[in-house]
């Protein structure tokens, strides 16, 4: 692919990802207001622009079977462990964004344990085969992830039982 499309293409799957996931979160912004007729609209655009990023996503050929996705997946939630996040969360503490050190130190905490699923999982899916797994607990203050129960208190956040979402 001629390197002009092929960075057109990448700037149009962010663009397209990042407009899915805002509308999303209007989507529920909405449906908090009780406005259920503009949260669906949210929604479904937010489903038409996920089609968008689908597709110039796999123009990219960005989209493998399940062994190498989980490989693929596991690599992103590297970088962001490794790098990206532990020097995003220090650059917060640095400039005194309490707020942004906090979204950032949430973020590095989940992504730990997403790397560890993903990696538990790409042996038995290099073998052709599905995993074994339990209910997956999401904290919706925070995105800490558990396998099981939730449990009574979210060990990064401190939300209750009640504010995790299962899966
Ligand atoms: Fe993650
Ligand atoms: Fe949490």
């Amino acid at each position: 692919m001629h390197k002009m499309t092929q960075e057109n293409l990448r700037n149009a799957f962010a663009g397209e990802s990042q407009a899915h996931m805002k509308y999303m979160i209007f989507s529920d912004v909405a449906q908090k207001e009780g406005k259920p007729n503009i949260a669906r609209m949210f929604t479904a655009i937010a489903y038409a622009e996920r089609v968008h990023a689908n597709n110039h996503l796999k123009v990219l050929s960005g989209v493998g079977d399940t062994a190498g996705n989980l490989e693929t997946a596991l690599g992103g939630e590297t970088f962001e462990i490794d790098e990206m996040y532990p020097v995003y969360n220090n650059d917060a503490k640095i400039q005194g964004e309490k707020e942004a050190e906090k979204s950032t130190y949430y973020a590095l905490e989940a992504e730990k344990i997403h790397a560890a699923m993903y990696t538990a999982a790409k042996g038995t899916a290099a073998q052709g085969k599905d995993i074994q797994l339990g209910d997956v607990q999401i904290c919706s203050v925070c995105g800490y992830t558990a396998e099981g129960d939730a449990p009574d208190t979210c060990p990064v956040c401190g939300a209750k039982k009640q504010a995790f979402r299962k899966f």
